[in-house]
């Protein structure tokens, strides 16, 4: 029912910096995968068939990445690595990938006016490049179930701390469920004592079309962007808007912290480094104590 999505990957990266100077934050690798990669595989995980991916100015590995590559396949032939030359085939066999490139880094609003005439008049589904999701059922899927029982457009949301509301946009609304909320309100950046509650925009949506319209509309915001949650304010007098409490852990690669807790935590669960990872990390911890 949701066969397209769209994948803004243009920022900057300033909180990255200086291994963003040169490089797409979304190419930041956790263990052996860029970042964006986990996000592509939890998009096709959910049934999507063809991505958007929003580019810009220095973002040209993202291409590559999914792109083939004949000398290294060549090189892996030679080398009679089977293994290695299938996964890199797969990798460039993943979906059906789109690219275009947003002209000025106007903010994550203005990123998504770029999909509408890839998107054309059909519900899409968002996921920021810059965002794993750790989870059972992708979350994009989760999001997707929801579309189908109640019909407009998704957020995807998670509790966080009532002190770091202001980092994130917050919504607020009456629940439909144990994880369904039917919002009545979003804020971008609220102080602690404006937010309506401490539910935080996760990075991850289902938009129906008419999203394009109001981010026409939709005024210069915080940070001075054209914020994405300003658009759907508009669009919510318009039209229903739920928030889904999220079955999974979001993971924020644009931050630092965020990045090596990641890192530890998917290579506990990769197989091949589980035992001597976790090992290695006693001894670490055993000593800095
Ligand atoms: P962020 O706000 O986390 O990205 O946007 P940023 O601007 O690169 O971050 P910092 O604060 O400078 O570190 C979330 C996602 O939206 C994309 C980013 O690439 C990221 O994947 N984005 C953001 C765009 O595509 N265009 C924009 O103008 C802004």
């Amino acid at each position: 029912m949701i066969k397209k999505a769209v994948i803004p990957a243009a920022g900057l990266g300033t909180r990255f910096l200086p291994a963003t100077k040169a490089q797409p934050k979304e190419m930041l690798p956790i263990i052996d995968r860029p970042t964006i990669q986990y996000v592509v595989q939890e998009a096709v995980d959910s049934g999507i068939e063809d991505i958007l991916i929003i580019t810009g100015k220095g973002k040209r590995a993202i291409e590559d990445h999914f792109d083939r590559n004949f000398e290294l396949e060549n090189r892996l032939e030679e080398k009679e690595d089977q293994l290695l030359l299938d996964e890199m085939r797969r990798l460039s066999d993943m979906a059906n990938l789109h690219y275009v490139r947003q002209r000025e880094l106007n903010g994550l609003g203005d990123a998504i006016r770029y999909a509408r005439h890839h998107v054309g008049n059909e519900p899409f589904a968002v996921l920021l490049g810059d965002t794993i999701m750790d989870s059972v059922i992708p979350v994009t899927q989760q999001l997707i179930d929801t579309y189908a029982q109640f019909g407009g457009s998704v957020i995807a949301v998670e509790e966080v701390p009532h002190d770091k509301v202001n980092r994130y946009g917050i919504v607020g609304g009456r629940p439909q469920s144990d994880r369904i909320l039917e919002l009545d309100t979003l804020v971008e950046k609220p102080s602690v004592s404006e937010a309506p509650s401490n539910l935080a925009i996760a990075g991850r949506y289902i938009l129906t079309p008419e999203i394009f319209d109001a981010l026409e509309q939709t005024e210069i915001g915080k940070n001075g962007e054209i914020q994405l949650t300003d658009a759907m304010r508009i669009l919510l007098k318009r039209e229903n808007i739920y928030a889904h409490r999220i079955e999974g852990k979001r993971h924020d690669i644009g931050n630092k912290l965020d990045f090596l807790k990641t890192t530890v935590e998917f290579a506990l669960k990769r197989p091949e480094f589980a035992k001597p990872f976790m090992a290695y990390l006693k001894q670490v911890v055993a000593q800095a104590e």
